[in-house]
């Protein structure tokens, strides 16, 4: 069975309210889920997952979460070469914070395509201002990208 994993970075717990609600879909679709809430390089690297979804929130001015800075300090520091992952994107945050608004989400697909991953189809950037719970915008989402994608393997 494929595996996918789901990397959550957050402050508040809705980014992993929404990876805790999209991977009953992944594993419908056939794979195997992990949803990894302290996510370390090597969790990225060590066995490089068939398919990732990150799922990040920005808190600060346009900072990750303190879960997820050890992986992005890995990235940052070894810039291990990530061809071959395909992944998606789900970046949390708040349009009232203008120029920063979903930095951390944005800052990371940067990050991930600049080492060489592939992202499949668009980031899906919700906006507090317009949705008050994250997972009204990210399950329908998530449904479209497995149809969209193919990434059905059951
Ligand atoms: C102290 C603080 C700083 C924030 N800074 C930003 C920011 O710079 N850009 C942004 O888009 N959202 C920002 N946000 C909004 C959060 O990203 C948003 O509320 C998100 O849904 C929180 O997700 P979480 O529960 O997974 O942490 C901030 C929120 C707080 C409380």
């Amino acid at each position: 069975m494929p595996m996918l994993k789901i990397y959550v970075g957050t402050m508040y717990g809705g980014a992993l309210d929404v990876a805790e609600q999209v991977a009953p879909l992944f594993e419908s679709a056939g794979y195997e889920v992990a949803i990894l809430e302290q996510p370390s390089l090597d969790d990225l690297v060590e066995a490089l997952p068939d398919l990732a979804l990150f799922c990040v929130s920005t808190t600060g001015s346009g900072d990750f979460p303190g879960n997820f800075v050890p992986l992005v300090r890995g990235l940052d520091e070894q810039s291990p070469a990530l061809v071959g992952l395909r992944y998606g994107l789900i970046a949390l945050g708040d349009s009232s914070y203008g120029e920063t608004f979903c930095g951390a989400g944005r800052r990371l697909d940067e990050m991930l395509q600049s080492l060489g991953a592939s992202r499949l189809g668009e980031r899906l950037e919700v906006d507090a201002m317009e949705t008050f719970m994250a997972d009204d915008a990210a399950l329908p989402w998530v449904e479209e990208w497995i149809e969209a994608q193919r990434l059905k393997v059951a």
